[in-house]
């Protein structure tokens, strides 16, 4: 028998229209436009500022937009997986609210919940269901709400994260194309570094948590920063290496959008030049598991069919990796054109 592949087959994406600035941070918070600039590489961010709306309405966006742009109709989907740590609710999932708003009735949906690293992992989880041969149209979607759980009188963190969320359908295929490799690991050490203290089940929420911001991301910046530069720099050598990628052969790396300091000293490691690097986190920020898609909706004109692309990524947990993806299409369309 033929073996069967994951090939990704769209994108879709969606951000909110409020764009918070440096310069409106700067009247929030102790900082300046030069500091976030020169130190993370952010100059605004895109934040859901209406009251009432979710995760979900970000999600359901961007997989409407892959639905049109694939020419899927809603009843052919049979997997639904979203990657998020800011689900609409603690339960029911942000992935059953997606079946309904966007009538997916021959489905079955879950969340999957491994911070920055969220998409990444939610391909391969989704990847192996369509390479079981039981499934034939999942949409994997990385979608935050980052906003909900930042600390806008916090000036170490308030001005990293930003809101949004972006989807791509995976495929089977016979052909070479598609998921090829993945290195995924966690160690769980970073707890004390990366967290949010209250709302699970150790702490639950009370009037002492709110009164003391423990529903807010907490982070032990520069410690992580040191873990996220060299874990995801040995996960994309580790990849490299396992399917003989050249650095001349690699076409692009797509890193976790957290600090351009960070992508430039994994761009540097792997000897790759910045114009084969995907960067946006200048205009979303760090929008934690939709980062990863966002850049394949902004960049998806720039890929070409069997282009070699390394995707990497490095979050709470900690828990990181890359996935080596041949990508499986030449662009139909552009971003305006949905
Ligand atoms: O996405 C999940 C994984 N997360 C990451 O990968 C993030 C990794 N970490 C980082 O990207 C960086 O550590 C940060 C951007 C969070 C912080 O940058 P940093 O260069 O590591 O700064 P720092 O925390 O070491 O702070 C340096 C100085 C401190 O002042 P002193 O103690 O040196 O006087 C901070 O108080 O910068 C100060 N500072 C600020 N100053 C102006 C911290 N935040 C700000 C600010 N504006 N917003």
């Amino acid at each position: 028998m033929e073996r069967i592949n994951a090939i990704i087959t769209g994108v879709g994406g969606y951000v909110p229209e409020y764009i918070l600035t440096n310069e409106e941070i700067s009247r929030m918070v102790d900082t300046t436009d030069e500091w976030i600039m020169t130190r993370v590489g952010i100059r605004e961010r895109h934040i859901l500022n209406e009251e009432g709306l979710g995760t979900s309405y970000m999600a359901r966006k961007a997989a409407k937009q892959l639905l049109q742009r694939t020419g899927v109709a809603p009843e052919e989907v049979d997997l639904v997986v979203v990657a998020t740590s800011t689900p609409d609710y603690p339960f029911p999932s942000t992935a059953s609210i997606l079946c309904d708003k966007l009538g997916l009735k021959n489905a079955f949906a879950f969340d999957l919940q491994a911070a920055c690293s969220g998409f990444l992992y939610a391909l391969e989880t989704v990847s192996n269901f369509i390479r079981s041969g039981r499934y034939r149209k999942a949409i994997v979607v990385g979608a935050e709400k980052m906003s909900s759980i930042t600390d806008y009188t916090d000036r170490a963190t308030c001005p990293l994260f930003g809101d949004g969320a972006a989807a791509v359908m995976l495929e089977p295929s016979t052909e070479e194309y598609g998921i090829i490799d993945s290195f995924l690991r966690t160690d769980g050490k970073g707890l004390p570094f990366l967290h949010e203290k209250a709302g699970g089940s150790v702490c639950p929420a009370s009037y002492f948590t709110v009164d003391n911001h423990m529903h807010y991301v907490y982070q032990e910046g520069r410690t992580v920063f040191k873990y996220a530069v060299s874990n995801m720099s040995d996960a994309c050598v580790t990849i490299a290496e396992r399917n003989q990628l050249s650095k001349e052969s690699i076409d692009w790396i797509i890193p976790h959008q957290a600090n351009l300091r960070i992508i430039d000293a994994v761009a540097h490691r792997m000897e790759v030049p910045r114009e084969k690097i995907m960067v946006n986190i200048d205009r979303y920020g760090n929008t934690s598991s939709a980062t990863l898609p966002l850049c394949l909706w902004d960049f998806e004109k720039d890929l070409k069919k069997g282009d070699n692309v390394i995707l990497t990524a490095f979050g709470a947990g900690f828990a990181w990796g890359a996935i080596y993806v041949k990508w499986a299409y030449d662009t139909p369309c552009t971003k305006q054109d949905s």
